[in-house]
Parts: C-alpha cells; sequence; structure tokens
C-alpha cells in the first residue's frame, strides 16, 4: 500500500544521512536517532519561492501567524512565568536542560488558548515527570500555537485553505503528529471533519480528552505511525494535511513523506510549520525534510515562508523576540500533492 518511496529517495536517504550529525538526543521510541542538531549541514536543493503561492500568498500567510490574538497585548516578559498557570498563549523561549528543550508551560496541567477568532479552548498536557523521551507529544509546542494562530486566521478571512475550488467547509483535514490536538480543534468549526493523528497512545488519549472538553464532534482521534499504517482507512481520504514540529528526526523525513502521499488526495495540500529549536539547525532540518520529499516524486514544494516572517515577528512581537530569532526562527512550508 504505502510503496511510494522511490529508489531515489532511499539514495537521497543515504546522502542526507551522511551529511547531518546524529547526537545521542531523546528520540520518540519509535523512530529512534538522527536528530538534526546544530552544525549539521544539509545542501538546500529546494529553491522553491514564496512568490510560487497560488492559493496561499506569501503576504497572506504572513501577515495570518503574526496577527496575534488579544491575549498577546498582555504578554509577560520573554522571561518564562514563575507560574506556569499565567502560560496562555504565550510563546516562551526554549531554555535547554539535560538532553533536552523545554519551556515552563509544559508543566501546566491545563493550557487555555484564546485565538483571535474568539474562540477560547482548554487544552490538558500530560505531566512532565516522567519525562519526554518517547512522548514529546503530551506537551504544547510552539509550533503548534503559531500554526494555530495561522489556520485560524486563514479560515477566519475566508480565505481557501486547499484550492479557490474547494471550500473549508467542505474539506477534510488530517493532522500528523497531532500531540494534544491544538490545530485539529480550533481549525474544527471551519472545516468538515478532522481526523486528528498520533503515533504515540498516550498523546491520543490526551487529545480524545481535549476534543470532548471542548465540544469538538467533528474531531476523529486515531493512531497514526508515519509509514506503518495497517489498514487503508487514512488513504487518499484528504483535501489537507497540517502539522508542526514533525521533522527534528531524520529518520521520520521519508515515513512522513510516505504517509503525506497515502493520506493526501491528488491536489491535496499539507501546511507545516516550524519553529527552531534551542541547539537545534531549523535549516537543516527543513532542507532534509524537502529534499526526500521532493526526491520521493509525489509532491511538490509550493512555497517556504521564512526571513520575512522573522522580520515582521521581531517588529511586532517583542516579548517572544527572543525564540522568533533563535535557532532559525518561524518557517511555514505549503506542500502540495500532484
Ligand atoms: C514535538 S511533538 C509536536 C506535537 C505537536 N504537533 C505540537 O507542535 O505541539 C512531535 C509529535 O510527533 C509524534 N510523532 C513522532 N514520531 C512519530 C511517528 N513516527 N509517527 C507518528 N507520530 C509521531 C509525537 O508523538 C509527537 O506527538
Amino acid at each position: 500500500m504505502l510503496s511510494v518511496i522511490s529508489s531515489r529517495t532511499v539514495l537521497l536517504t543515504a546522502v542526507v544521512a551522511l551529511a547531518v550529525l546524529l547526537p545521542a538526543a531523546p528520540a520518540d521510541a519509535w523512530s529512534g536517532a538522527g536528530f538534526v542538531k546544530r552544525g549539521a549541514f544539509v545542501k538546500f536543493l529546494v529553491t522553491a519561492t514564496a512568490a510560487t503561492a497560488a492559493t496561499l500568498p506569501a503576504a497572506t500567510i504572513a501577515a495570518a501567524i503574526l496577527t496575534l490574538p488579544p491575549a498577546a497585548t498582555t504578554l509577560p516578559a520573554a522571561t518564562p512565568p514563575a507560574n506556569a498557570n499565567s502560560c496562555g498563549n504565550t510563546i516562551l523561549p526554549e531554555s535547554t536542560v539535560p538532553g533536552a528543550y523545554y519551556v515552563k508551560c509544559f508543566d501546566q496541567k491545563i493550557r487555555q488558548i484564546t485565538l483571535q477568532d474568539g474562540q477560547t479552548l482548554d487544552i490538558t498536557q500530560g505531566s512532565t515527570n516522567a519525562g519526554m523521551g518517547g512522548r514529546t507529544g503530551i506537551a504544547l509546542w510552539n509550533s503548534s500555537i503559531l500554526l494555530t494562530r495561522l489556520l485560524t486566521s486563514l479560515c477566519a478571512e475566508g480565505r481557501a485553505l486547499v484550492s479557490s475550488s474547494a471550500k473549508n467547509e467542505d474539506v477534510n483535514v488530517i493532522e500528523l503528529g497531532c500531540g494534544v490536538g491544538l490545530p485539529s480543534l480550533a481549525v474544527a468549526k471551519y472545516v468538515k471533519g478532522v481526523a486528528a493523528t498520533d503515533g504515540n497512545e498516550e498523546v491520543l488519549q490526551l487529545t480524545r480528552q481535549n476534543a470532548r472538553d471542548n465540544g469538538k464532534g467533528n474531531v476523529a482521534v486515531g493512531g497514526l505511525r508515519w509509514g506503518e499504517m495497517l489498514d487503508d482507512s487514512y488513504d487518499n481520504k484528504f483535501d489537507l494535511a497540517i502539522g508542526s514540529d514533525l521533522t527534528y528526526n531524520s529518520a521520520a523525513w521519508p515515513l512522513l513523506t510516505e504517509t503525506l502521499v497515502s493520506v493526501l488526495r491528488p491536489n491535496g495540500r499539507f501546511i507545516y510549520l516550524i519553529t527552531g529549536h534551542a541547539g537545534f539547525n531549523l535549516e537543516s532540518e527543513l532542507n532534509g525534510f524537502l529534499t526526500f520529499l521532493e526526491g520521493a516524486g509525489g509532491l511538490r514544494v509550493n512555497a517556504v515562508l521564512g526571513r520575512e516572517l522573522t522580520e515582521r515577528m521581531r517588529a511586532l512581537v517583542g516579548a517572544e523576540e527572543g525564540m522568533v530569532l533563535r535557532d532559525g526562527g518561524v518557517k511555514v512550508v505549503v506542500i502540495d500533492r500532484k
């Protein structure tokens, strides 16, 4: 069923694997080593520019992601709050702790997120007491909040997420590596249905609870490990895939690519957002992933948006500047299924 990875991709896998460092860092249990740390180098083969975006012009995406929700006007200083309960929508800088990266807000049991479209979502997170190794999805990452801002802003403005011929209310969405599920829950009110998926059962339990607590009846939560789909229930079902912070492990790049080709309908779209992590190299991470993806043949990079977001973020979001400017800032990638 999942046979889209060509020998060309295998070759690219080998080339990129040689080019990246494989440091000792906690991986998700099923994905092994292969984290893309600072100092790694992968030649940037993808030349797509923002100008090629068809239905989501760069300026639109940049404006959407940088339009902060109302609560942002009361953001605390960049210093993490002493009390995690005050996290709210805050994008906090990461502090490196031995073997991992971490923000204070991971410790908050329920994180309340208010969006600029008026939605307020209560997101339950897992306990960090048992560590994050293999369970990175138990907490809400900065990328997830930024992706949610982007998607809800576009929808609230009436922008077509996939193509001008597909109304958002007819669109079926799948989130890959959904973690605690914020983007899925937030976009649900604008689309036909959302499949919030992840490979970790503990994470899925949290997402189920979050869907229930926030009354999101059109969000179906289910297990999906990239490259390991046991049945065809997700095959060719989705117009739009979304995801945030999924490419930190190079071993996952071909699996993620394979999964995207499998779940997306022809002409479907993947909107992916990542932020830099303390000690990780965002450029290498993204470029390595996109190299795989283009080599696999079923997908086309429509737009890569980055530096312009960072510049505007710097001007607009003083309290978030530290996180945003470090380690490569923020990037949004729009990828189309051929
Ligand atoms: C860094 S977390 C990001 C979670 C969420 N997207 C966010 O930004 O808050 C990475 C997520 O990908 C999931 N994941 C990692 N490898 C996976 C795989 N091979 N298949 C499915 N999910 C995977 C993890 O369980 C985790 O939920």
